[in-house]
C-alpha cells in the first residue's frame, strides 16, 4: 500500500501538536515504554540508576524527539519516494548505537506502541484511526531500516 498525501499531512499536523509540549510528551512516551516493558529501563543510561523517570532530562527528551521526528520525516519520504531513505552515515550510527546498547527486535514493537499512545493522548479529539495508521506505517518502515542495519552490523 502506498503512502498518501493525506497520511503525510496527518502525520505532519500531529507532529506540530506533539512538539508544542516535548517535556510532557517525552515523559508520556517513556512512561509507556516502561509500563509495557519494565526491563527496558536498564537499556537507557539515563534511566537505569533511578527509581523514577527523570523530569526534564535532555537525553530522554532527545531520544523521544528523535523517534517522533524521524518517523515524521519517514512519512514525508514514503509519500515522496515510496520508501524510507535514511542517510547512510545516520543509518550506520543508528544501527551501531542500538546494537551496542542491546536493543532487540521486540523492543521496536514496544516503542511503536508507546509512540502511538503518545500521539493519541497528545491529539485528544484530533486523533483518529487514520492518524494512528499513518504513524504506525511510517514508524514500521523506519524501524525496518534500522533493524536491517543492526543485522548487517551484528
Ligand atoms: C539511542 C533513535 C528505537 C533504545 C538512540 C539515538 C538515536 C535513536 C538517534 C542516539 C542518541 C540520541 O540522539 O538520543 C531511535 C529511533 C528509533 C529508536 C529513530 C526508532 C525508530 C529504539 C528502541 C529502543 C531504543 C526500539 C529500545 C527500547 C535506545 C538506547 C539508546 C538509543 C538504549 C542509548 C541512549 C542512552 O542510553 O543514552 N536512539 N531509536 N531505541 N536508543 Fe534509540
Amino acid at each position: 500500500m502506498s503512502f498518501t498525501e493525506k497520511q503525510e499531512a496527518l502525520v505532519k499536523e500531529s507532529w506540530e501538536i506533539l512538539k508544542q509540549n516535548i517535556p510532557e510528551n517525552s515523559l508520556r512516551f517513556f512512561g509507556t515504554i516502561l509500563e509495557i516493558a519494565p526491563a527496558a529501563k536498564d537499556l537507557f543510561s539515563f534511566l537505569k540508576d533511578s527509581d523514577e523517570i527523570p523530569q526534564n532530562n535532555p537525553k530522554l527528551k532527545a531520544h523521544a524527539v528523535k523517534v517522533f521526528k524521524m518517523t515524521c520525516e519517514s512519512a514525508i519520504q514514503l509519500r515522496e519516494k515510496g520508501e524510507v531513505v535514511v542517510a547512510d552515515t545516520t543509518l550506520k550510527y543508528l544501527g551501531s548505537v542500538h546494537l551496542k546498547k542491546g536493543v532487540i527486535d521486540p523492543h521496536f514493537e514496544v516503542v511503536k506502541e508507546a509512540l502511538l499512545r503518545t500521539v493519541k493522548e497528545a491529539l485528544g479529539e484530533k486523533w483518529s484511526e487514520e492518524v494512528g495508521g499513518a504513524w504506525g506505517e511510517a514508524y514500521d518502515q523506519l524501524a525496518a531500516a534500522i533493524k536491517a542495519e543492526m543485522k548487517e552490523e551484528a
